[in-house]
């Protein structure tokens, strides 16, 4: 990498909004931005398995760089998933067609726990993702455009290890929780020491951001639980990451009642869902963070009209202010209209040219 290249990525407008400075422009990705909505994914997709991809680092760069191709996005997110550091730790992951991800042998005792390996990423599966972040990352530099790597936040992976699949109540990890709370400690402390060594590889394979999906802990747990099950684990968490000195973003979702507790955990970037304006958000969590969110993902399904007022909503709440990533509160669906998330991005950028605030930011 030549120093023009390194400083046309450092001043990206992505990375500029990360670190609160005023960019060109606001700048947009979406979660989940490579998937089932681009028929060039659902092409790759029906010669290959999810493993597969994964597991294929020509294939995960290739699928990395689709949504990029086809719009004008400010960042690129690395293909892979939040549960492959699960299997470094000695479960069985697939991805079955209807269901989603299955783990067929979710721990439950306290005997599971003590057996669960912590290996470093690059004796894991994890190092194909790894490779294919070096892949990516080369590509995408020489465009100027930041790749974020990305793992699951401890609770989350812990639902996942536990439940063996997706949960409506996660009784059984909530079980696990208050019955063996020093287990769960022991679970916890595990799940932090694989996934920091995860996300500081990424960042030495090439990603200039870093983003930790809290995905479940909201929709699963009361303040209390947060503050008592999850909290601790998510500070150390964080903590740790601070020594790669790139961006960090803390997604959650269904948190918003408590996004103070969510946004004190850590994290210079605080990914939001689409359940409370934007604005709210952000007093709750501070202006000296900087604020990632928050279309409702089911917007881009609406008429044109309808969705550009919503994308205004969201505008005018950031008010131009520095810092605000724009993005959908969740992951993008599958069946989202292509031409709208065109629309979506070009939209952004028009209406956040050089964009000053005005005026009061409370509305
Ligand atoms: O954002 C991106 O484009 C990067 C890729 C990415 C995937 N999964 C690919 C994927 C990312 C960032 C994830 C994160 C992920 N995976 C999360 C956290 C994000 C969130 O939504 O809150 C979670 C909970 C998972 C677990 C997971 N993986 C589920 C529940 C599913 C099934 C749901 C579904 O959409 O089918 C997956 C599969 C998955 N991960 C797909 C993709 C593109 C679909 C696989 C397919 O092609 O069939």
């Amino acid at each position: 990498m030549n120093m023009n290249m390194a400083s046309s990525l450092e001043n990206s407008p992505f990375l500029q909004a990360c670190r609160r400075e005023r960019a060109a422009h606001t700048p947009v990705w979406l979660m989940r931005q490579a998937g089932r909505y681009m028929h060039e994914y659902r092409e790759l997709r029906a010669r290959y398995s999810m493993m597969d991809m994964i597991t294929t680092p020509e294939l995960a760069a290739e699928v990395t760089l689709q949504p990029i191709e086809a719009f004008d996005l400010d960042a690129a997110i690395i293909f892979a998933d939040i549960l492959p550091p699960l299997v470094g730790m000695g479960l069985n992951l697939d991805f079955v067609p209807g269901i989603g991800p299955l783990l067929d042998n979710p721990i439950s005792t306290i005997y599971d726990i003590e057996r669960l390996s912590t290996p470093p990423a690059e004796q894991t599966i994890l190092r194909y993702t790894l490779t294919a972040i070096r892949l990516a990352s080369e590509e995408l530099t020489s465009r100027g455009i930041p790749l974020i790597g990305f793992a699951g936040a401890p609770f989350t992976l812990a639902s996942y290890a536990i439940e063996g699949r997706g949960s409506k109540t996660y009784a059984k990890t909530k079980s696990l929780m208050m019955r063996e709370p020093e287990a769960w400690g022991r679970l916890m402390k595990k799940l932090v020491t694989v996934q920091a060594d995860y996300l500081l590889k990424q960042v030495e394979a090439g990603a200039s951001a870093l983003q930790v999906f809290d995905s479940w802990a909201g929709a699963a747990l009361s303040q209390a639980d947060y503050l008592r099950y999850v909290r601790p684990y998510n500070v150390e968490l964080f903590r740790t990451l601070q020594q790669a000195n790139v961006p960090i973003i803390n997604f959650s979702a269904g948190t918003a009642a408590y996004i103070d507790d969510v946004a004190a955990c850590g994290g210079d970037v605080i990914g939001v869902d689409w359940r409370m304006p934007l604005d709210w958000f952000w007093t709750r969590i501070g202006e000296e963070k900087a604020i990632q969110g928050n279309l409702d993902p089911i917007a881009l399904m609406a008429p044109w009209p309808e969705l550009r007022a919503r994308i205004d909503d969201v505008l005018n709440r950031a008010n131009g202010r520095p810092g605000h990533i724009f993005n959908l509160g969740h992951g993008i669906l599958p069946t989202t209209p292509r031409d709208h998330v065109k629309r979506l991005v070009d939209y952004v950028h028009e209406q956040t040219n050089h964009r000053q605030p005005t005026g009061d930011s409370e509305s």
